[in-house]
């Protein structure tokens, strides 16, 4: 009962050369990525600084089909829904443990014409997200300490999303954190469908043939569920 789960990879331009943000996201784009996995820090939630939506609008300027989702590392997530829509996300997908509102802020996502993502750390239960799938489009499962690219994959998150595999059979579920060609296997086998890659995918000689692995072998667990 393979079902409409798509598997999805949404390269993280975090580890990119930034100055040249359009030219790496449009490469991204042409070598395969389905979406595009934009890292907004406020060096409070996360102990990093990104960019935010003034940077993402002129991104969106010079492309213009892409899906967009933004990964909110911020202490509030609520104050940057209308620029981000603005801008012209697609998803914004926020932490939930900073705020305790997190269906209201769901809610806006939603009426501000985006998808809604809710992401939790590592350190936080699987159960704290649970709560909120009903209102939200997505869920994604931390595999590092949020705040920086290239860091070590985190095998032992593999247990949440399996969990909410298992109970909820058509979630969309992202993992995001040193995923690449050696720690797909178990983000597939878990059941992961949408899947961030950073450091992997931007420093790979072979861009295409790295997504195209990182898809298939989500595709064959897809398959298999
Ligand atoms: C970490 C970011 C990730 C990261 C992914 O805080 O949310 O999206 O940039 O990069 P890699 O794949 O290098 O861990
Ligand atoms: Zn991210």
């Amino acid at each position: 009962m393979s079902r409409n789960l798509k598997a999805m990879i949404g390269p993280s331009i975090l580890n990119s050369d930034l100055s040249r943000l359009y030219e790496e996201s449009q490469k991204l784009l042409d070598n395969g990525a389905d979406y595009l996995h934009l890292d907004v820090m406020d060096g409070h939630f996360v102990p990093n600084l990104t960019f935010g939506h003034p940077i993402v609008k002129c991104l969106r300027s010079k492309i213009k089909g892409a899906f967009f989702e933004t990964h909110m590392m911020v202490s509030k997530p609520e104050q940057w829904i209308v620029p981000m829509a603005d801008a012209g996300v697609n998803q914004y997908t926020f932490h939930i443990e900073p705020i305790t509102n997190v269906e209201e802020v769901c809610r806006k996502i939603k009426e501000s014409g985006m998808k809604a993502g809710v992401a939790i750390k590592p350190g936080t239960p699987v159960t704290e997200v649970e709560k909120y799938i009903n209102v939200a489009d997505m869920v994604l499962i931390m595999t590092v300490e949020p705040g920086f690219g290239g860091q070590k994959f985190m095998e032992n998150q593999m247990a949440k999303v399996k969990y909410l595999r298992e109970n909820y059979p058509l979630l969309d579920i992202e993992v995001d954190g040193g995923v690449g060609p050696a720690t797909i296997g178990c983000c597939a086998t878990a059941g992961a469908n949408m899947i961030v890659s950073g450091t992997a995918v931007i420093g790979s000689q072979d861009q295409a043939a790295t997504i195209k692995l990182l898809r298939d072998t989500v595709q064959q667990s897809i398959k298999k569920q």
